[in-house]
């Protein structure tokens, strides 16, 4: 039997609802429980279905009645997107392109917000607006975009035909007599009203609560986080990356946030390992196509790549705002450590008693380089590079150089992965002076920028960081590839 086409689009889109119902209640369950009986080998990552507003398209059909339609725009099903790669859906417009990743709700101001992670490849951005959703019998609003760039001018941009990170924000308050409520899911598009082709969920807003009530009950004003930018290795790296997460967690860091782009079978055991124990969340990510034409030399190309890494580093804020106070942005090759026998968020209480009351966006730190070539012994197995690495430069890069920082999630409101780059108001940064107190070291193979010979290969002291947590970990990382059944450090 055939079912008439309206129904069958009907039960299709019942199934995917169901089934993402499902997957996400899956997702909000506690890791530990007999996953592995209900799907066979679950890989328990964040995929981009986590993007798309299925609370919203649910409640809608579960209660049509609520919903009454628009004379000024009609909310997209999943049917009518467009989409430019797995992640990223595509608003074309005159001249190029918006591509539109995630939407996340902004509650740490004033104004209520929805900020919107996107790219945009035309030079000026044209006017965009947000078509918010909201849940029930709330009327859907249309809003102007204040776009905030997510890079620097003096850097060199925008650029006609790069795709050029923006976020977009638009303010929810609704026009009073009416109550103050989240919207559920926003789209972009270039007239106020008009269809879209895009929608995307509102991360972290509160379904059906009144949003003054401002709870911020999750939040832990200790608690720090580590973003890494994505893994994207074909190599197998796992033995660095189980050594770097163990040294992490001792320093009782509460998550770390990975994307990934394409990784080797290995790197993923260790990540399912970590998701598993609840101290890694990991995404996946992609790229969205660079379809201008744009004629870049390698170089320009290299460099504007950086512009890439902005957005998962982005998509950390936004979705931990109620979540961590502090984020650290740093690549595996890349500690800081924290005095001995303390913890980073114990250096970092220490740091703003310090300060006397002085608030900060980022809490900065130096660059000391730890090269290969520099060491004159080892402290441990060689395969374990940070901990067996003894002796760095003497002096760190210049200021401003390769610095890392602790980013303030009260007020940043873009991220990059030296020093956020927008903040409530001008940013202030506050230095820890090279001395300390903590670390942060840089474990390199060769010089920077390809040169045979540098300082921090000859001017070196020896320096034991990790004394106090050395056997500890060691013996940890030894037990967790036995367990998993990788190769041992020796
Ligand atoms: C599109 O490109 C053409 C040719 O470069 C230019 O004249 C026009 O102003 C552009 N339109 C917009 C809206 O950017
Ligand atoms: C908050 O984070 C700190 C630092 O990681 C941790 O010691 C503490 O137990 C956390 N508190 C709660 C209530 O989770
Ligand atoms: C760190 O803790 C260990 C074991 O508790 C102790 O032996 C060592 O003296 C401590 N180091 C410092 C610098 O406090
Ligand atoms: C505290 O601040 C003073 C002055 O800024 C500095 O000299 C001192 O080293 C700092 N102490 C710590 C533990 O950071
Ligand atoms: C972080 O930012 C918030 C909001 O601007 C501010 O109130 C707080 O004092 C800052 N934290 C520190 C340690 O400066």
């Amino acid at each position: 039997m055939r079912l008439p086409l309206l129904a069958q689009r009907r039960s299709i889109f019942i199934i995917i609802s169901v089934s993402a119902l499902f997957f996400l209640t899956w997702l909000s369950q506690p890791k530990h429980t007999h996953i592995t009986t209900i799907i066979q080998d679950p890989i328990p990552f964040h995929s981009h279905s986590r993007l798309l507003p299925f609370r919203f398209w649910n409640h809608r059909s579960v209660y049509p009645e609520r919903y009454k339609d628009s004379s000024c725009m009609k909310c997209p099903g999943i049917s009518d997107l467009k989409y430019a790669a797995a992640s990223w859906q595509w608003l074309p417009i005159v001249n190029g392109s918006v591509y539109i990743y995630g939407a996340y709700w902004d509650p740490r101001f004033e104004e209520p917000l929805v900020r919107i992670l996107v790219y945009c490849d035309v030079v000026p951005l044209p006017k965009l607006y947000c078509q918010l959703w909201f849940p029930n019998d709330n009327e859907p609003q249309t809003v102007l975009a204040t776009p905030v760039y997510g890079w620097k001018p003096e850097w060199d941009g925008p650029t006609m035909g790069v795709n050029e990170p923006y976020i977009l924000t638009c303010s929810c308050r609704r026009h009073p007599p009416e109550k103050e409520i989240a919207p559920v899911a926003v789209s972009v598009v270039t007239a106020p009203c008009g269809d879209a082709t895009n929608v995307l969920d509102i991360q972290n807003a509160p379904f059906n609560v009144d949003i003054n009530k401002k709870t911020r009950s999750y939040r832990n004003d200790s608690s720090i986080a580590v973003c890494l930018k994505w893994l994207h290795y074909r190599n197998d790296i796992s033995g660095r990356l189980v050594e770097w997460l163990q040294l992490i967690k001792q320093f009782e860091v509460n998550k770390v946030y990975i994307y990934i782009l394409r990784i080797h079978q290995n790197i993923r055991k260790v990540l399912k390992y970590y998701v598993e124990q609840g101290f890694v969340v990991v995404t996946e990510i992609d790229h969205p196509p660079q379809i201008s034409g744009l004629q870049q030399s390698k170089s320009d190309r290299d460099f504007r790549d950086l512009r890439r890494e902005l957005l998962p580093l982005n998509d950390c804020l936004y979705r931990n705002i109620l979540r961590h106070a502090w984020l650290l942005s740093i690549d595996l090759d890349e500690i800081i450590v924290p005095p001995p026998n303390e913890t980073l968020s114990s250096m970092i209480e220490a740091q703003i008693a310090n300060r006397s009351g002085r608030a900060f966006d980022a809490l900065v730190f130096r660059n000391f380089f730890v090269l290969d070539g520099a060491q004159k012994d080892l402290a441990g197995p060689s395969k374990a590079r940070i901990l067996s690495h003894t002796w760095r430069a003497i002096v760190p890069s210049p200021a401003g150089y390769m610095i890392k920082s602790f980013a303030n999630t009260s007020s940043v409101i873009a991220m990059h992965n030296h020093l956020p780059i927008s903040c409530h108001t001008p940013c202030s940064f506050s230095d820890v002076p090279p001395e300390g107190p903590g670390r942060l070291l840089h474990f390199r193979e060769k010089c920077s920028y390809d040169t045979k010979d540098c300082p921090e290969l000859h001017d070196v002291i020896k320096e034991d960081n990790l004394a106090s947590w050395r056997v500890t970990v060691l013996k940890e990382i030894t037990h967790i590839l036995r367990i998993l059944d990788l190769e041992p450090l020796e």
